[in-house]
Parts: structure tokens; sequence; C-alpha cells
């Protein structure tokens, strides 16, 4: 997609402030502390405004604002502008705050052109990473309504430097608003061909993307997979994209769950809310996401992500209760319920990523189970791993980008449940516990000793109300997380040869 915004920077100086009531139409903002303290430009702007700043900072709905919040000033006296936003932001705001100022703006402003003051202010490129990412909208699908590029215009005193930092984020945003798009997108329009030709389309920039069709995937033996997608008139596929940034170390690997639509198949989902599975292929819409802002930046780590891409539907050549099925790594399993899909499709491209890149690491992500969501609701994902020391490294990327993320345990007395009378094992483990019996399942198909991290993302992948960064739909949740965690574990930052540092990689963000 394209950004949602055009963000120009430009110089600041004393006769660009002169000018400015007169000048710049749209909106105007400006940041002031917590204490009402405003500085030259504030001042100046109080002045034309007949005081109107100082009786606002004044006010108790000044003082009960929280940081990243603001008050608006309407058709302000002896300026051009429709408004002047005051936004409340410490001087050194923290990136929360200062992408949370980013989100008023985006909503303050909007589709007028907007000004933003933003010299002297540290953390100026996270509020632009909050406008970005709040200024989204889909609406590809709306007769009429063409969307052109708002634009911002950020004024700071070292416009060159400050559109370096900005650029990181625009990477940034470029990779969370494509997994958007990818999850926004209704299962008609995103078929399991259209998700591999966007895929595919990463080429451009530097990724190898790799579509194996159904034909490869029989060839591999990944039967749980294709049992998923044969009652579906659209065939199903695995991309696996590539981005070698690193040495000869072995990759990382990303793996995401592709269920374009899931009706539940013969163990067919009710009607009311079965709309929002087109929303099933989150997983795999976020692995894309982050593949995209490795390459932008050009990561020093080597990727791989591998999704896999099929239609649970019901039909004649549909995969029914009771059938027993041999994944590609041996084992069979008995289909108690046709919803639990996406464990079958994770089974296999599990078990293919092992075989084929014995990656140092394996992270995977679906919107796997409704009982993820009863246990953490729409604030946290669940997460469940075999290898401490990865999964604090995914949790404090979370927690670093503001995605929520919670662990959740693993343990033989779940795996037990899973126990089949007639296979090696069930695809369901009843009721209880669903979201860790989920993840048990696909622990089977991990290696011993292989570190991985299961991340179920049913409950943040899609809301039903606007949050900070996104109005409501999908979230794009993950794609930060996932890039931070590269960025901070897995991209080298050995000395050279000759004893210097490498050049740092674009390293998404400071913290
Ligand atoms: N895609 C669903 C899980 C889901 C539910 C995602 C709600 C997003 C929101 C998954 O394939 C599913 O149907 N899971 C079943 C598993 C059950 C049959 C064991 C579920 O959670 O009900
Ligand atoms: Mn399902
Ligand atoms: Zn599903």
């Amino acid at each position: 997609m394209t950004l949602p915004l055009q963000i120009e920077f430009a110089d600041m100086p004393a006769e660009r402030i002169g000018r400015l009531p007169e000048s710049e139409s749209g909106v105007v903002a400006i940041f002031v502390p917590p204490d009402g303290k405003i500085d030259r430009v504030g001042r100046k702007l109080d002045s034309t405004v007949g005081r109107s700043l100082s009786r606002m900072l004044a006010s108790t709905g000044w003082s009960k604002l929280k940081p990243g919040e603001a008050l608006r000033m309407s058709f302000p006296a002896g300026m051009a502008a429709e408004a002047l936003v005051v936004v409340k932001l410490d001087r050194k705001p923290s990136v929360s705050d200062a992408r949370k100022a980013g989100s008023t703006l985006a909503q303050e402003r909007g589709t007028l052109p907007l000004t933003v003051i933003g010299s002297g202010l540290p953390r100026i490129a996270d509020v632009a990473l909050g406008l970005l990412l709040r200024s989204y909208g889909f609406s590809v699908h709306k007769t009429g309504k063409t969307e052109t590029p708002g634009r911002v215009t950020i004024l700071v005193s070292d416009p060159d430097r400050v559109a370096g930092e900005v650029e990181t984020r625009k990477t940034l945003a470029e990779g969370v608003l494509f997994a958007r798009d990818l999850v926004n997108e209704p299962a008609n329009v995103l078929t399991t061909g259209e998700f591999a030709a966007r895929l595919s389309s990463l080429s451009d920039i530097g990724v190898e993307v790799e579509v194996l069709e159904e034909d490869d995937l029989h060839r591999l033996g990944m039967r749980t997979l294709l049992s998923v997608g044969q009652g579906a008139v659209a065939p199903s596929r695995v991309v696996v994209m590539r981005w070698a940034g690193g040495g000869s170390e072995p990759p990382c690997a990303l793996v995401g769950k592709g269920v374009v639509f899931d009706s539940g198949g013969i163990s067919i989902k009710p009607a009311a809310g079965m709309e929002e599975m087109t929303s099933d292929m989150a997983g795999a819409a976020v692995v894309a996401g982050a593949m995209k802002v490795l390459a932008l930046r050009k990561a020093r780590a080597n990727v791989v992500g591998v999704v896999g891409l099929v239609e649970n539907m019901p039909s004649g050549s549909a995969m029914r209760p009771g059938d027993i099925v041999r994944s590609m790594k041996g084992d069979t399993v008995e289909i108690i319920n046709t919803d639990a899909e996406g464990r079958l499709v994770l089974a296999d491209v599990l078990w293919y990523v092992q075989e084929r890149f014995a990656p140092r690491a394996i992270v995977d992500l679906a919107t796997l189970t409704g009982a993820c969501v009863v246990a953490l609701g729409q604030e946290n994902a669940g997460v469940f791993s075999n290898d401490d020391a990865l999964c604090g490294a995914l949790l404090e990327a979370g927690q670093a980008e503001g995605e929520g993320a919670w662990r959740l345990p693993l343990g033989q007395g779940y795996d037990d449940l899973l126990k089949s009378r007639v296979a090696d094992m069930k695809n369901v483990g009843g009721r209880e516990g669903g979201a860790i019996t989920a993840a048990q399942f696909l622990q089977r198909f991990i290696r011993s000793g292989q570190p991985w991290v299961h991340v179920d993302i049913a409950g943040v992948a899609l809301l039903k109300t606007d949050t900070v960064l996104a109005p409501k739909g999908a979230t794009g949740w993950g794609v930060m997380t996932l890039n931070r965690m590269i960025a901070d574990r897995f991209e080298s930052h050995e000395p050279l040869r000759d004893g210097s540092r490498p050049r740092p990689s674009g390293n998404a963000v400071p913290r």
C-alpha cells in the first residue's frame, strides 16, 4: 500500500515562526509539557490568539489531559488555520506517549493538512509513526472513495536528521499496513492464489519468494495441510519468503497460519460472526509484514517466512470428522473437529521448515483458538514456548513496541489430552485449556532441542473497537514485535574483521 500520509520536513527559522499564524492553513499543532510552560513559539502563538492559549493551559480541561491527549482551539483569532491543536507531552516523552500523541494528531487532523511544530521534541519520529499508523483506512471497496494521502509538515530545527529517523518508522509502518490490508481483505478477493501473488511482489524489494503448488505439497507429503483445503475450490499453497541479510548462519524462521476463510468445514461454525473468519490468515499476513520491514531496512539477518495458505470449506470433498490423516512428519491424526484446522496447517509447515532450514529459532503466529480470546481478551496474545531465552526475547520486544503478549504454560498433562483411540493423536483436546492443548498439538511437530515460540493472535489480530494505533479492524499485531526481536537478538553486532563495528542496519527504533 502507499502510506496514508505524505510527511515532509521543513526548517523552522525565526522568520517562519513569525509568519506561521498567517501562512499555515489546515491544522497547526504544538506540544506543551504537563507543567504548561510554553517556549518562544508558544508565546508567539499565545499573543497572536489574544492569550487564549494561556487560558487553555490554566483550565481544568488541560490539567485532566493524559500525556499524548490534546485540546483543540477552533478557528483561532489571528490565525489562518482552522484549528490550533495543543498536545500535552513531556519534554522527553516515552515512546508510547509520543506514538499516542501522533495518534491524537491523526484524529484531530481529519482530512485537513497538518503542520506540526516539532522542534526540540526528541521523539518526534515516534509521533510520526503514531500519525502514520492511526491514519490508516481500508476503503478500497467503498465506491467513489478514493483516498489521497494526507499532507503533514513537521517543522524542526534539524530536518535532515529527523527525516532519517522518520524513514525507519515509515519502513515499519509499511510492514504493519501491508499486514492490515491483507487481513482486512475479504476471502473472495484474497483467495489463496491472490495471497500468493501479493507475497510474490515482495521480490521487488529483494525477498526471494517461492510458491509451492498443490502438486509440490502432495510430493512433500503435507497431508494434514492439504486435508484442510480439500473441500475448497481454491487450491492450497505454501509460500516461502527468504531474506538473506546475514552471513552463513542458519536462519530464524517465521511461520504463519494463512486460512483465507475458516467456515469450520463440516464441523461448520454458527452464522453469527462467521464473516470475521476472513481474518483467519492474520498469522501469515504478519509474517509477510515483518519480512517486508526486514527487507526494506536491509536487516543484517537471515530470516525465512513460511506461510500455509488454505481455505476451510464444507463440500462433498471436504475432510470429515473421524478421518485419519498422516502428517508430513509421519504421525497420524484423528480429525475430531474439522474446525480445529489451523493446527493441521501449521503441523506440516513447522515440520517442513525444520527439515529444510534447520532454523536457529522458530516463531509461529496463528489465529488459533477462541479459547485464547476467552483467556486473554483483546489485550494480549497468548505465548507458548519450549525455550525461556527465545520466549523472553519475544515478550521483551512486544513490551517495547506496545504489543501485549502473555506467556501461558505447556505440560505433559495437557499433551495427554490429545491421546486418540485409533491414531497417534486427536486434533482437539476438549474445551478446557483449549489454547494450551492447541499449542501442545503444535509442539508434537517440533523436534526436541529446537527453540520455538507459538503466538496465538486470535484475540489481537482484528478488533471491533478503535485502539490508539489502529482504527477498528485489522491491527497488524506482531509486525513491530517480530522486527524488534530480530533486530535485538538475531542481527549481527559482531565487530568486523578490521575491528570496527558494523554499520547499524537501520535497526528499527531505539529504545
Ligand atoms: N480460527 C479459529 C479460531 C478463532 C476464533 C480465531 C475466534 C479468531 C477468533 C480456529 O480455527 C477455530 O475454529 N478454533 C476452534 C478450535 C476448537 C474446534 C477446538 C475454536 O477455538 O473454537
Ligand atoms: Mn477453525
Ligand atoms: Zn481457524
